[in-house]
């Protein structure tokens, strides 16, 4: 589709004009792929990074090509063998530093200026492997605090497992209880019941289905600074 082009949002000045025709645009998308793929002697990280570039300069759809070039950096660093599951939340460094973002992406357009992108973009891994690390550590201290905190006020139901169970997802259901082994589907369902009545769960409906939303876990996920909520009592 011709006509997409790149606009400064407060100006409206067109930044950068993507490449245009289906031929090319598949030569180019077929170049980058290669690139990917064969470069071997280059460091993943950088070919990673190259490649942002390349794909968001290439901008091949006409809307979402920055949601995919940021889910594509992670299935790389998966298929790279560098991480297990795409969890490194590279977009909160690049959404967080948007306007530096975009004058890098053009100052490798307009001057070859390679070295500040590429530098801006390991900064960006290291940032957020630290930041990743710190909220993986507050998972676990709530896990430590929420079984010592089922221990304490329903020692009648406490398991390993189940309390592990509630820190697979931020909301589960009586059927991932069941699944895992720990319990028939009657007594899983007062299980869940019981860490509601505690206040470690709240139950939702979803449709017909049961939903038990773990809110101190929803809380650490999304907190910046990854703050542990504290049971009282
Ligand atoms: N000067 C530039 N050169 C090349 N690519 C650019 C430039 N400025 C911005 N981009 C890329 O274009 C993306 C926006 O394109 P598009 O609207 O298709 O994607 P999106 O997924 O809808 O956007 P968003 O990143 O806001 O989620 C930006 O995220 C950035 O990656
Ligand atoms: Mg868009």
């Amino acid at each position: 589709m011709p006509g997409t082009t790149l606009t400064n949002q407060s100006t409206g000045a067109i930044v950068y004009t993507p490449p245009q025709g289906a031929t090319l645009l598949r030569d180019l998308l077929a170049n980058w792929e290669r690139y990917l793929h064969d470069a071997n002697m280059i460091d993943p990280l950088i070919r990673m990074a190259v490649c942002h570039y390349q794909f968001e300069a290439i901008h091949p759809f006409t809307d979402g090509n920055g949601r995919t070039g940021r889910i594509l950096n992670l299935l790389y660093l998966v298929e790279q063998d560098l991480l297990d599951l795409p969890i490194l939340y590279l977009s909160r460094a690049i959404i967080r530093n948007k306007t530096e973002y975009y004058a890098l992406l053009n100052q490798v357009t307009s001057n070859d200026a390679w070295e500040p992108w590429l530098l801006y973009m390991l900064a960006a891994v290291a940032e957020t492997a630290l930041w990743t690390t710190e909220k993986i550590h507050a998972i676990r201290e709530l896990l430590r605090e929420t079984t010592a905190y089922v221990q304490r006020k329903a020692a009648s139901l406490y398991s390993r497992e189940l309390v592990e169970l509630i820190f697979v997802q931020p909301c589960s259901r009586i059927s991932n209880v069941v699944e895992a082994g720990i319990a028939k589907r009657q007594t899983a369902s007062e299980y869940l019941k019981e860490l509601v009545d505690i206040g470690v769960l709240k139950e939702m409906k979803a449709g017909r289905e049961k939903l038990f939303i773990h809110p101190n876990l929803m809380t650490v996920l999304k907190s910046e600074d990854h703050v542990v909520p504290n049971y009282r009592a």
